[in-house]
């Protein structure tokens, strides 16, 4: 499946206004990536699963892949918040990230399973083994900073899911927050 892209961010909501400020005042304080992560996650969180955070559009899916929304991209290219809209069954590629992501269950529930690149034996190409399966319920939040961010996600429950994603890039200019797709031997 290839990675969705967007056009500019839509329209905004007064609490996204309220969260893009959260977030700026975290990102301008000019931590290291992983407490930056955690200070973005602590904005976000209060955030997750209150109706008036996204319009109709930003909730929308599509019936191909995953979908994503591109909320806010930061004019200095700091941050971006995106929303990433599942349908049951939809999943992303084995990748990992060009920044620190933050990501936080807003609807739903997404499954995630985390991978660490092995080496084989002279060669061979190297495989991804699986760390860790979990399962992110409405309202959890996750943040994490490369390297070691190797992941798939996908919605495995029966409705419509969708989380927001704050990334330390331009996703607007960028197109995604991904560094590289992993076409490699790996767990399923
Ligand atoms: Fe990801």
């Amino acid at each position: 499946m290839s990675t969705p892209t967007a056009a500019r961010p839509t329209a905004t909501t007064t609490r996204l206004a309220h969260l893009v400020d959260e977030v700026r005042q975290a990102v301008e304080r000019g931590l290291p990536p992983d407490l930056t992560a955690h200070l973005v996650g602590e904005a976000l969180g209060p955030h997750l699963g209150a109706a008036d955070l996204l319009t109709e559009e930003q909730r929308a899916g599509d019936p191909d892949q995953y979908r994503q929304h591109i909320l806010h991209a930061e004019r200095d290219g700091s941050f971006s918040i995106v929303a990433l809209v599942w349908l049951p069954g939809q999943r992303t590629s084995i990748h990992d990230h060009v920044s620190w992501c933050v990501t936080g269950v807003h609807e739903g529930r997404e499954s995630e399973r985390r991978y660490r690149l092995v080496p084989s034996a002279a060669g061979a190409p190297p495989r991804l083994v699986a760390t860790e399966d979990v399962v992110n319920e409405q309202g959890d939040v996750c943040g994490f900073a490369p390297p070691g961010d190797i992941h798939r996600v996908w919605n495995a429950c029966g409705d419509k899911a969708i989380s927001l994603h704050i990334y330390g890039a331009d996703i607007a200019r960028l197109g995604s927050s991904v560094r590289r797709v992993y076409d490699l031997p790996a767990d399923r």
